[in-house]
């Protein structure tokens, strides 16, 4: 079975993917709203101990049971437990990738506007923008093509070798801005909003906001790392892997959000704003920066593509699950997914302002989320599902598959693994379903 289904072309090929994977943007547009809301520092904490203590081992799981049996996430549970009921939580993990594809590209799709208002000289109003169906509509159908062109193309030509080349660059223009933003005036207010923690900040939503949001980042809880875990060879060190894509994706929240706080409050302007925030504050960083269109023209294009790499994980997971277990071809079912993302996505699309309906949609509580329908699918399936999904999977794969297994399959290609072995499988058995379940509970206000 493994050889038609491909395998990455070397190990530094798989870390790519997989970061770019990982890095999109949850790191900078979803990273620094959702510390704005959550009072800042203090969120950036939990965040961060989140990542070392649930994320990073979780991860190691996930690429294990991909590993160990090449298979995407639902076909992975059946080699485990044949005619089981957990394969629910592969489908879940299917459903999850669909769903957040569907708004992940609309927003992806706002970033490729940019380019253009970037080049134009012209933000203009961000609210006038999101609010445009003729503008939001197209811009989102084109990211979603672009996104399915990649996929059917095959990913390790074209976007392994783009990425090696356009990530590097990402990082030095994130760390020119921050220069840049750290030496405004009033920059110190924003820095310390960002770095001094006040725990009394700190409330359940904070801690469910920063598990999802660790979940979101490193995309796990949805069979995406087992996904690109079942293209890994044996001989691969799962363990370097996984630190190096947890080390990225968490260096480039903190620097965006280097870049956004210090320009933010030396803006006087609230960290409150929300999934504009990027939006607003970016751009009007570039117009006041001597030759700072060219430079946000570069920023856009290179988030574009932190947000393509994404996609194309995200579109990766359905696609594998009914490529290996409906034996359809993969360049028919690449469309078919997509054009259902693309459908799936308009009312988010038309939930910033251009539908009363869908800006209005509100199922799930305000406490929860905001009442657009965007956010209502990012805290669906961008916070609830993964978390969940973690949750169950990481009960499968410590106690099912059996953690012992898994940890065979850790410690292949990866033998100091063996120092901290005891201590992996209690966290997979106990710690984080525990914590997860914990943080759940606590969502529907059990506490
Ligand atoms: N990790 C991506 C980001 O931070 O932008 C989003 C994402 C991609 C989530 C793939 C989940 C996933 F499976």
């Amino acid at each position: 079975m493994a050889a038609h289904r491909g395998e990455w072309s070397s190990k530094l090929g798989f870390v790519f993917a997989a970061a770019g994977s990982a890095i999109g943007l949850g790191n900078i547009w979803r990273f620094p709203y959702i510390v704005g809301e959550n009072g800042g520092a203090a969120f950036v904490f939990v965040y961060v101990f989140f990542v070392i203590a649930i994320g990073l081992p979780y991860m190691f799981a996930e690429l294990a049971l991909g590993r160990s049996v090449q298979r995407n996430p639902v076909g992975a549970i059946e080699a485990i437990k044949p005619g089981s009921a957990w394969k629910a939580v592969g489908y879940l993990g299917v459903i999850t990738g669909l769903g957040i594809l569907s708004f992940y590209g609309v927003i992806a799709g706002w970033t490729v506007g940019y380019i253009y208002k970037m080049f134009v000289g012209n933000p203009g109003n961000f609210g006038q923008f999101i609010g445009d169906p003729l503008t939001v509509i197209p811009l989102f159908a084109f990211f979603i093509i672009i996104t399915a062109l990649i996929v059917h193309g095959g990913v390790s030509g074209g976007i392994e070798k783009w990425s090696k080349i356009l990530m590097p660059i990402f990082f030095i223009l994130l760390v020119g801005l921050i220069v840049y933003s750290v030496t405004l005036d009033g920059a110190e207010k924003g820095l310390s909003f960002y770095l001094m923690p006040d725990f009394s900040k700190i409330s359940g939503k904070t801690i469910l906001a920063a598990l999802g949001q660790a979940f979101f980042s490193l995309s796990l809880g949805m069979g995406l790392m087992i996904t690109y875990g079942s293209y890994v060879s044996k001989k691969e060190n799962l363990v370097t892997s996984a630190v190096y894509i947890a080390l990225f994706d968490t260096l480039i929240a903190i620097m965006a959000g280097l870049v956004i706080f210090p320009a933010l409050f030396a803006m006087g302007k609230s960290p409150e704003a929300g999934p504009t925030l990027v939006f607003v504050v970016l751009p009007e960083l570039f117009l006041q920066m001597p030759g700072g269109l060219i430079v946000g023209a570069l920023f856009f294009i290179l988030l574009s593509v932190a947000a393509l790499t994404s996609t194309i994980s995200l579109l990766e997971v359905p696609v594998a699950y009914v490529v290996d277990e409906m034996k359809m071809s993969r360049k028919t079912v690449v469309w078919i997914v997509a054009f259902v993302a693309f459908l799936l996505g308009l009312p988010s699309a038309l939930s910033q302002g251009a539908s009363a309906y869908w800006s209005h949609f509100g199922w799930i509580p305000k406490r929860l989320a905001s009442q657009d329908f965007l956010s209502q699918m990012s805290f669906i399936f961008g916070d609830f599902s993964l978390a969940f999904g973690a949750f169950v999977l990481s009960i499968f794969i410590g106690w099912v598959w059996g953690a012992k297994y898994a940890a065979d399959e850790i410690e292949t290609g990866s033998s100091a693994f063996s120092k901290g072995r005891q201590l992996w499988i209690f966290m997979i058995r106990y710690f984080i379903p525990v914590i997860i379940f914990l943080i759940l509970l606590n969502l529907f206000g059990i506490f």
